[in-house]
Formats: structure tokens, sequence, C-alpha cells
């Protein structure tokens, strides 16, 4: 199981005095120093967090794999275009969010996700959608040639500990999309604590997680974050 650290909140609290500290790309060392396998940003249209320019000392390093979340947008698709991460993750975006509070609906924007695969196809990276543990909607999402999906975990994490129902769902969303071929990735609201299920859902390869390592982070240090979540997540796949 590979981890993405989602490093958007080192830039939360950097933009919040307008300087240079804390500083993603030093984020971006410490996660690569502490074994995970890959860094998620999600650039932001109105850029509250992560900046283009976090992204091009992140990608130029080629310190681990670069996965990007970004709307459906044309100026996405530049910014994908500049920096040819590995992967880009689409995501729906709505003004004044807190946070993404869904997967994105691949029925309302069909052209959007068809124009992102076949970038995808002519830069050699991979696209993803951020998606609700819902058959029909990973369908929809493999018919626009999408060959990865990112399973939203949020209402899982949200009901934890009684999530029996929203588990069921992911397990079934995982095995629909492994059936049509697809990658597996799922993230939001990942924590150690309610990381294990999720880890035990076979498809399921890739987690991104942010949150609640950020958090962890002001306590322990990101490096020691990093390690608490690997440790959850070997838990998770041993069933203890
Ligand atoms: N995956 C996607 C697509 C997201 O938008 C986010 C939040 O930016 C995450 C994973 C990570 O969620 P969290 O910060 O709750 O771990």
């Amino acid at each position: 199981m590979r981890l993405g650290v989602n490093i958007d909140h080192v830039a939360t609290v950097r933009q919040a005095r307008g300087g240079v500290e804390p500083d993603p790309f030093e984020a971006a060392q410490i996660v690569r120093a502490a074994g995970a396998d890959g860094i998620t940003v999600h650039i932001r249209m109105d850029r509250r967090h992560i900046q283009e320019s976090d992204i091009a000392r992140i990608r130029a390093s080629e310190l681990l794999p670069l996965n990007i979340e970004m709307a459906t947008t044309d100026e996405m698709q530049q910014i994908a275009r500049r920096h040819r991460p590995h992967k880009v993750t689409l995501v729906p975006e709505q003004p004044g969010e807190i946070t993404t509070l869904g997967g994105l609906d691949c029925f309302r924007s069909p052209e959007a996700i068809r124009r992102f695969a076949e970038l995808g196809r002519e830069l050699g990276m991979d696209v993803a959608v951020f998606i609700d543990p819902d058959s029909r909607q990973i369908e929809q999402a493999a018919s626009l040639g999408i060959r990865e999906i990112e399973i939203h975990t949020g209402e899982y994490a949200k009901r934890w500990p009684d999530a029996a129902r929203e588990l069921a769902a992911i397990e079934e969303a995982a095995l629909t999309a492994a059936r049509l071929g697809m990658r597996v990735a799922a993230g939001h609201g990942l924590t150690v604590a309610n990381v294990g299920p999720i880890v035990a859902v076979r498809p399921v390869e890739e987690l991104n997680i942010g949150h609640h390592i950020v958090s962890r982070a002001i306590f322990v240090g990101l490096q020691a974050a990093i390690g608490e979540m690997m440790q959850a997540m070997a838990q998770g796949a041993r069933g203890s």
C-alpha cells in the first residue's frame, strides 16, 4: 500500500503570514526521508495554500512521484502541461468550501474529464478522478477514458467508528473499479485510528492523507507523524 502525503496545510500556515515559512519544499524532503511513496498537493483556484512555484520546485527536484489535485478547468490543464506531474487527480471545487466536499460528478462535466484523459495519454501522465463510492459514477469515469479512481473516504471518516455501511460501499466501489481494470486509491479524513479497514480493502493500492498527518506534525514533527501513519497502515494490512 503506497502512501501519498498531502502537504497543503504546510502551505496554509505559510500563507497565514504571507511569508516563506514553513516551506512545502522542505516538507516534501521530509516526506521522502520518512519513507512515504509520494507527495500530493491541491492547487486550488483561489491559491489559498499551494502555489504554482511550490509545484515547480517539488517537480524539478524529482524527490518522489508528484500527484496534483486540481479542478477540471482549462487553467488547470495548462498547469498540468507546464509541470507534467506523475499524476493529476481531478476534484470538484466550489468557491468558499473549507475542504473538498465530495467526489467529482462524472455525469456533470464529461467533456472536461475526457479532455484530461486525453491530455494524460498525450503527456504520459496518470489521470485519476476523486469519486464517491458509487458504481454508476465509476462506470461513467471508465467510459470517459479514466483508468484510475481515488475513492472519497470522507463519509466513512465522518461516521467512524459506526461506519460499517460506508465501508461496505467503499469495498463495493473498489471491486467495481478493479473489474473495470482501473487502479484504485482512496483518501480524505483518514487518521491512524480509522485507516486500518481501508488498508484491508484489497483493490486499494494507494492512500492520500494530509490533514491528520500535518496536525500530528505540530506536536511530534512531520517525520514522526508520517511514521505513525505508516505503522497504522502496516497494522491494517495485517488485520491487527
Ligand atoms: N484526496 C483528495 C482528492 C483530497 O482533496 C484531499 C484533501 O485535499 C485528500 C485526499 C486528503 O484529505 P485529508 O487532508 O482529509 O487527509
